[in-house]
């Protein structure tokens, strides 16, 4: 953004955001967006340039550094209130990326029982059985539990804003005291709330994850993640393991992510109201026994959502449950849909759904299952910029094979 130290005020953040990111370092031309670094490395003249653009820290190698992850980080940093940024792969690469560089061997994590599945597995697979750290899972819905899960060893807590599909809301306020108190970090994956919606590091998080893959490209056609902190030390330590790994975002990814981030203040409050409203509207079908979003008046932590977020948690993310009594209806109620399809993934400008039993949790038994709230009869919606009347008209025409 231009210098604007002779201009005292403050902006919204739907203004400034628009501004953020946009110069590239070295660069004296001034495009009205910034070109996509199709290149994997930048040419040096001499020694004495070696050595003065690595003494910088300027642009080398693509995977080291790269003007297309800077722009979009410094826009995640401004949009999350963080000090700083780093942009990755994947979702997923944001997440081992973080997990590998701050847990050692002999360290314990607390985590979230209800996270994403892959989280769960790297945390399993990975940390616990690869990497020889001690892991708690717990349900983050008792705070007690995740107090008496507290060791001298508790170096991390983990866990996302809303869990998936279930839509209960982590206390983030409370966690990060238990995490602080034990001398540990809370890592928090707002990738279905958003900065939009809520911003951890304000309630007291030490590192803000998202899959940059979801809402905040908005667009299903590019993979990223990111991982934003307020201290900017920690951000370089993770990016340092992360080059190591081969876990940086490229250029393109960065580019088109940035392209998509650009509009996500049109979209994302919109997705986030149509989704309460289909909720709302939801919660009234006869055949649909109950309805998960974290506006509803039924949502069993409304008083933990209203005192994270004036006037509510947002999400663009419900789920509802179906009758499960008779599967083959469930197909015929996807079938006669006119706008939401099944998708694989979620945070698109057009609304999705996934089956948690068949998608998420195949694996996990069914008692189990039912104990976390999740039925054959659940579906997810993930919530696109549709219209909400067309949308909800579509849901009560499709409900009524039931
Ligand atoms: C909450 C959450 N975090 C992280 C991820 C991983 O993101 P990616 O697919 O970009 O690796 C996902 C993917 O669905 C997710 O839902």
């Amino acid at each position: 953004m231009r210098d604007s130290s002779n201009n005292p005020e403050t902006f919204s953040r739907d203004t400034e955001y628009l501004y953020k990111g946009d110069r590239i370092e070295g660069m004296s031309l001034k495009p009205e967006v910034i070109p996509c670094f199709l290149t994997t490395a930048f040419n040096m003249d001499n020694l004495d340039d070696v050595n003065r653009v690595y003494a910088e820290h300027g642009y080398t190698y693509i995977r080291t550094r790269n003007p297309n992850r800077d722009a979009l980080a410094e826009v995640v940093s401004f949009l999350e209130g963080g000090a700083k940024s780093d942009i990755f792969s994947s979702g997923m690469g944001a997440i081992t990326s973080t997990l590998t560089t701050l847990l050692r061997p002999g360290d314990q994590i607390i985590c979230n029982r209800y996270i994403y599945g892959e989280t769960f597995n790297v945390i399993d697979e990975v940390i616990r059985e690869r990497m020889g750290i001690e892991v708690a899972s717990v349900s983050f819905e008792d705070l007690d539990e995740v107090r008496q899960a507290v060791t001298e060893k508790t170096r991390m807590i983990y866990t996302e804003v809303v869990s998936n599909p279930t839509m209960r809301i982590a206390d983030i306020r409370t966690l990060a005291d238990i995490a602080h108190s034990a001398g540990a970090l809370l890592v928090v994956d707002n990738t279905f709330t958003t900065p939009f919606a809520i911003k951890p590091l304000d309630l007291g998080a030490d590192v803000v994850i998202n899959s940059l893959t979801k809402f905040l490209n908005g667009h299903s056609d590019a993979v990223g993640g990111s991982i934003t902190a307020r201290d900017a030390e920690l951000v370089d330590k993770i990016h340092h393991i992360s080059m190591l790994l081969g876990t940086p975002g490229d250029p393109f990814s960065s580019w088109l992510i940035l392209r998509g981030l650009h509009t996500a203040a049109l979209r994302l409050p919109r997705q986030i109201e149509t989704a309460a409203k289909l909720a709302r509207a939801l919660e009234k079908e006869p055949c649909i026994s109950g309805v998960n979003h974290t506006s509803l008046e039924s949502h069993p932590q409304r008083e933990l959502s209203q005192s994270l977020v004036p006037g509510g948690l947002g999400c663009p993310m419900l789920s509802i449950y179906l009758p499960e009594d008779d599967m083959e209806k469930i197909s015929q109620f996807m079938d006669r849909l006119h706008f939401a399809r099944y998708a694989p993934t979620l945070g698109g400008i057009r609304t999705s759904m996934s089956h948690p039993v068949t998608s998420s949790h195949p694996n996990v038994p069914d008692d189990i299952r039912r104990a976390m709230g999740i039925t054959p009869g659940m579906i997810r919606i993930s919530v696109g910029t549709e219209d909400a009347d067309d949308l909800i008209r579509d849901f009560h025409q499709a409900l009524q094979v039931f």
